[in-house]
C-alpha cells in the first residue's frame, strides 16, 4: 500500500506540474471587509466590473477573499482605500504558493504574507484573528538578514467561546534570553490598545523600516504578545456598545453583564479599593479573584511558562501615562526607583517625536487606587519586576473614541517608548 500511495502521489505531482500552463505570478488574494451594506454592494460591483474571482465568503466576519491580478492590483487597492473599506493581502503571490506545494519550504525571507494589513484603521476581532493566523505563513527579516520567527498559541477561551491568542516572536539564539509580555484590549472600548499591540507585532516581526534599534529588541528579548485579552468585550464594543469596558460575563441574579478584568486579578484583590461588588458597575470586580477566564488565562500562562519574564506591559487608554505598581495601595514597591527610572526613559523617548507628554508614577499616586489590576498581579503575584500599565493617547479630547487618524502617530511614539524602555532594562538592575 505504501508503494501504491507513493505512485499515486508521484502521478499527481507529475500531472499537476505538466498541465499547469496558466501561471499566477503576482496574483493576490485580498481579504476585504465591507462594514455596511453600501460597502458590500461597492465590493460586489467591483467584482462584477473586473470579473474577479471570489474565492470564499466568510460568514463569521462577513469578509470576502477575492483574487486579483497584477495589472489591476493598484487600482483595486486604491479604490478600496479611497472608500475606506478595510482589506489586506491574504496571499501575496499565488504562484509561489502553488510552487511550494511541491518544494520543501526553503525560505520566505523578505516576504510578508500580511503586508497589506492596514494599521491605519481599527479592526474587528475577526479581522485581528485573521491577521494573527496569517502570521504563521512566513518569517520576518531584520536589517541583519536574520530570520525572525513567530508562533501562535491559544491561552484561553472566553465565556462566548472566543480564543485568547498569544503570539510569540523570537530569534533563535544559543543564549537564554529574558522575555517581555505585552497584552492589549483588557478594556473593550480602548481600541487604540489592540491597534498598538498589532503594530508592535508587525514591527518586531517584519521590521518594515529595517531599523537596527528594532532588531535589537528581538536580539535581546523573546516577546509574548496577547493582542486582545478581552475578545468578548471588544467584539461587543464593535457590534453593540462603543463604550463597553468589561468582559461579557453573564452575572447571576441580574441582567447586567460583565466583570472589569482589571479589578479581577488576584493580588491584594479587594472590590472596596477602586472596584465594586455590584454587577451593574463598570468596575465590578467579579465574585472572587480570578473568577474570569481572561484573567485566569494570564495567571496560568505565567504559572506554566518557562520564559524568564523581566517585564509586563499592559496597554490601555487613555491619559498618556506610564504607570507602575501599586494600584492597591499608595505605598511604593521596594524597587520603585528602578521602575521609575525605566518609566522616565520611556516618557522622554515618547516626547521626542510629536512632543506628546506622558506622566510617570505609581498608578495609585498619579491616577487613582484600584485593586485587582493585572500590573499588580504581574509584579506581586508573578514576580515580574518591570510591570507597567501604559495609558496611550489622548488626554480627553476624544478619550476612548480616538480617531483613526491618530492610530499611526500614537503607535510610532509608543514604539519609540518601548524601544528606549527595553534598552534601558539592559543596564538597569
Ligand atoms: N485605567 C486603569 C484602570 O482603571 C488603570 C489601572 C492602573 N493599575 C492598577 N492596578 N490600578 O483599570
Ligand atoms: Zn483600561
Amino acid at each position: 500500500t505504501k508503494m501504491k500511495l507513493l505512485c499515486i502521489t508521484t502521478l499527481l505531482l507529475v500531472s499537476q506540474v505538466t498541465t499547469q500552463n496558466t501561471r499566477y505570478d503576482g496574483h493576490e488574494v485580498l481579504k476585504i471587509f465591507p462594514k455596511t451594506t453600501n460597502e458590500a454592494s461597492y465590493v460586489l460591483n467591483m467584482v462584477q466590473k473586473y470579473g474577479l474571482d471570489v474565492w470564499h465568503v466568510h460568514h463569521n466576519d462577513s469578509s470576502l477573499d477575492v483574487k486579483i491580478w497584477p495589472t489591476i492590483s493598484s487600482t483595486v487597492k486604491q479604490d478600496l482605500t479611497n472608500t475606506r473599506i478595510p482589506f489586506f493581502t491574504w496571499i501575496k503571490d499565488i504562484q509561489s504558493l502553488i510552487d511550494q506545494q511541491f518544494a520543501p519550504i526553503t525560505s520566505h525571507v523578505n516576504k510578508r504574507a500580511t503586508q497589506q494589513f492596514m494599521f491605519t484603521v481599527y479592526h474587528s476581532f475577526a479581522q485581528i484573528e485573521a491577521y494573527v493566523a496569517s502570521l504563521s505563513q512566513d518569517t520576518g527579516t531584520g536589517p541583519s538578514g536574520d530570520s525572525i520567527y513567530s508562533s501562535n498559541a491559544v491561552i484561553g477561551y472566553t465565556e462566548e467561546n472566543r480564543q485568547i491568542h498569544l503570539v510569540k516572536i523570537s530569534k533563535p539564539s544559543n543564549q537564554a534570553k529574558k522575555a517581555i509580555f505585552v497584552d492589549g484590549g483588557i478594556h473593550a472600548r480602548e481600541w487604540i490598545s489592540p491597534a498598538f499591540v498589532l503594530y508592535l507585532i508587525d514591527q518586531l516581526k517584519y521590521n518594515p523600516d529595517q531599523l537596527q534599534s528594532v532588531e535589537d529588541l528581538v536580539d535581546t528579548y523573546d516577546w509574548y504578545i496577547v493582542p486582545v485579552l478581552n475578545p468578548d468585550g471588544y467584539s461587543y464594543s464593535f457590534a453593540s456598545d462603543r463604550l463597553w469596558r468589561k468582559n461579557r460575563r453573564t452575572n447571576s441574579g441580574t441582567s447586567c453583564h460583565g466583570v472589569d478584568l482589571n479589578r479581577n486579578f488576584g493580588y491584594q484583590w479587594n472590590p472596596a479599593i477602586g472596584g465594586s461588588t455590584s454587577a451593574c458597575s463598570d468596575v465590578f470586580s467579579g465574585v472572587s479573584a480570578f473568577s474570569e477566564a481572561e484573567s485566569k488565562a494570564i495567571r496560568d500562562y505565567f504559572a506554566n511558562s518557562n520564559a524568564d519574564f523581566i517585564s509586563y506591559l499592559t496597554v490601555h487608554s487613555y491619559g498618556q501615562m506610564w504607570l507602575y505598581p501599586w494600584g492597591y495601595t499608595s505605598a511604593l514597591p521596594n524597587d520603585y526607583v528602578d521602575l521609575d527610572a525605566a518609566g522616565n526613559t520611556a516618557r522622554d523617548a515618547i516626547r521626542t517625536r510629536f512632543n506628546t507628554r506622558y506622566t510617570v508614577g505609581s498608578s495609585t499616586n498619579v491616577l487613582y487606587s484600584a485593586a485587582g489590576g493585572s500590573d499588580d498581579y504581574a509584579k506581586g503575584g508573578a514576580g515580574i519586576k518591570y510591570s507597567y500599565t501604559l495609558e496611550l493617547r489622548d488626554t480627553g479630547r476624544y478619550g476612548f473614541v480616538l480617531p483613526e487618524s491618530s492610530i499611526i502617530p500614537t503607535c510610532q511614539e509608543t514604539m519609540d517608548g518601548v524601544i528606549a524602555f527595553a534598552n534601558d532594562l539592559k543596564v538597569l538592575p
